[in-house]
C-alpha cells in the first residue's frame, strides 16, 4: 500500500460540531479507502483543561490545548477546523490564514457581513486551502436534488421555498449567554435564527436555484429579555427568535423562507421545495433519505409524487456505504465533506462552499436582517455563480 500523505489536524470546539467533524476524520480512511492524504487527529482545543483532556483521550486526538492562540503557532499543524461560537470565527480564521493554515470553519461564516468581508480578503490573500461546513448539501438525498435541477427536469423554475422549524425556546425561563445558550446572546451569535437557521437554507437555496437578488423580510424576538449567565442580570435580548422573507432568485422565481425556534412539535425540520414548469421536488430532513419528485411528463394514469429512497449506488455518496434499501444518517453529510475536502487536495479544485461562497449567502443574511429592520425591500448584492 502506498503511503499516505498526513493532513494533521486542530479541533477548535469541542462541542456538537467538534465531536462530529472529528467523527468524519476517523472515517475517511476506512470507507474513502484510496484517497492520497489522510487527517492525523494532531491536537484539540477548548477552554476548560479537564473537559480537553477527557476529550482529545475519547477521541483520540495526540494532545490539547486550552488556548487557540497557542494552536495556532503550533508548527505541526496543517489544518484549522473552527468549531467554536460564532463570535471568534473571524479572529481564529484570520491568525490561522496568516499563520498559512489551511481552514475548515463552521457556518455562519461571521457574525456581521463586514467581519466576513475582512475574513475573505485575509484568507483569500493567504491563498490557503478553505470551506465552510454548510453540510446539507451532501446528504445524498439533497445533493441528487442537486443532479435533478442541473439536468434541466424540472424546466423553468416558478418557485423555492424553505423552512427551519425548531421549539427549543420557547421557554422565557431560558437564560442566554454562555455554554450551551450562546446561541441566544447576540455579541455571541451575531443573530438569532437568520445566521443560525436560514443560512442554510440560503446556502442550499442558491446553491439549487441561483442567486438571490433582493429579499423582504420580517422578524420577531417573543422574549423580549433574558437572564444572562454571565452577569446573572436580565438583559435585553438582541436576537431574532423568527424571521420569514421572500425574495426574488436570479431565474426569475420567487423564495419563500421561514425559520423559527417556537414552532412547537418541530425539533429540526429543514425542508425545500422546488417548483418548475415540468416538475417538482422536495426534501424534509426528518426523512432525510427520500426525494419526492413529481414529473408532469410521466404518463397520466400513473403520475403522482413518487418518493426515491436514495440509498443505490449510483446515487449520490452512496456506493460507500452498505447495500440498497440500507440508508445514512446526518453525521454523513459530514464525512462527505471531510471526503470532498481532502479528494480537493488531490485535484487542486476548491473545495465548495469556500470562504467566498459562505460570504455570498452572509450578504442575504445581512440584508434579511437589515430589510426586517428598515421594513423595506433590500438588494443583496449577490454575485453567485454556479459551483
Ligand atoms: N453545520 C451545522 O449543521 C451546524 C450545526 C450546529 C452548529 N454549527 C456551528 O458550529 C459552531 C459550534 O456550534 P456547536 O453547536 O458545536 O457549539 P457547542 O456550544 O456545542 O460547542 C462550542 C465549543 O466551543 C468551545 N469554545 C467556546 N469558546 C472557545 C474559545 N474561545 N476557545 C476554544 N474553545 C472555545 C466550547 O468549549 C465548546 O467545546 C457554531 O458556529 C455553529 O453555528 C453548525
Amino acid at each position: 500500500m502506498s503511503e499516505k500523505k498526513p493532513i494533521r489536524i486542530a479541533m477548535i470546539g469541542t462541542g456538537l460540531m467538534g465531536r462530529i467533524h472529528t467523527n468524519g476524520y476517523k472515517r475517511l480512511g476506512d470507507f474513502f479507502p484510496e484517497y492520497e492524504y489522510r487527517p492525523v487527529l494532531q491536537v484539540a482545543c477548548s477552554r476548560r483543561e479537564e473537559k480537553i483532556k477527557a476529550f482529545a483521550e475519547q477521541w483520540g486526538y495526540a494532545s490539547y490545548e486550552t488556548d487557540w492562540r497557542k494552536v495556532i503557532e503550533r508548527d505541526d499543524v496543517d489544518a484549522v477546523d473552527i468549531c467554536t461560537p460564532n463570535d471568534t470565527h473571524a479572529e481564529i480564521s484570520i491568525a490561522a490564514a496568516k499563520a498559512g493554515k489551511m481552514i475548515l470553519c463552521e457556518k455562519p461564516l461571521a457574525r456581521t457581513l463586514e467581519e466576513a468581508k475582512e475574513m475573505v480578503e485575509v484568507i483569500e490573500k493567504a491563498g490557503v486551502k478553505n470551506t465552510v461546513w454548510y453540510n446539507y448539501r451532501r446528504i445524498p438525498a439533497v445533493t441528487l436534488a442537486k443532479q435533478i435541477v442541473a439536468s434541466g427536469k424540472l424546466g423553468k423554475v416558478f418557485h423555492y421555498r424553505a423552512n427551519f422549524l425548531q421549539d427549543w425556546t420557547i421557554s422565557p425561563e431560558l437564560p442566554q449567554g454562555g455554554d450551551a445558550l450562546w446561541r441566544l446572546d447576540v455579541d455571541a451569535a451575531g443573530s438569532g435564527v437568520t445566521g443560525d437557521l436560514l443560512a442554510h437554507c440560503i446556502d442550499t437555496a442558491m446553491w439549487l436555484n441561483g442567486g438571490i437578488v433582493d429579499v423582504s423580510a420580517v422578524t420577531e424576538t417573543f422574549i423580549k429579555e433574558r437572564v444572562h449567565q454571565g452577569s446573572g442580570e436580565k438583559k435585553k435580548v438582541g436576537i431574532d427568535d423568527a424571521c420569514t422573507f421572500h425574495c426574488h432568485f436570479d431565474n426569475g422565481s420567487l423564495g419563500l423562507f421561514e425559520a423559527t425556534r417556537y414552532a412547537r412539535g418541530h425539533k429540526a425540520l429543514y425542508t425545500f421545495e422546488i417548483n418548475g414548469e415540468y416538475a417538482s421536488i422536495r426534501w424534509d430532513l426528518h426523512d432525510m433519505n427520500r426525494l419526492e419528485y413529481f414529473d408532469h411528463g410521466d404518463d397520466s394514469i400513473v403520475r403522482g409524487w413518487r418518493s426515491i429512497h436514495v440509498t443505490d449506488g449510483d446515487q449520490p455518496y452512496m456506493n460507500r456505504w452498505w447495500i440498497p434499501g440500507t440508508s445514512v444518517g446526518y453525521e454523513h453529510s459530514f464525512i462527505h465533506q471531510v471526503a470532498d475536502f481532502f479528494k480537493s487536495l488531490e485535484t487542486g479544485e476548491p473545495c465548495h462552499p469556500t470562504f467566498r461562497d459562505a460570504y455570498e449567502t452572509q450578504k442575504v443574511c445581512q440584508a434579511v436582517l437589515d430589510s426586517a429592520s428598515s421594513r423595506s425591500w433590500k438588494d443583496t448584492g449577490v454575485e453567485w455563480v454556479e459551483k
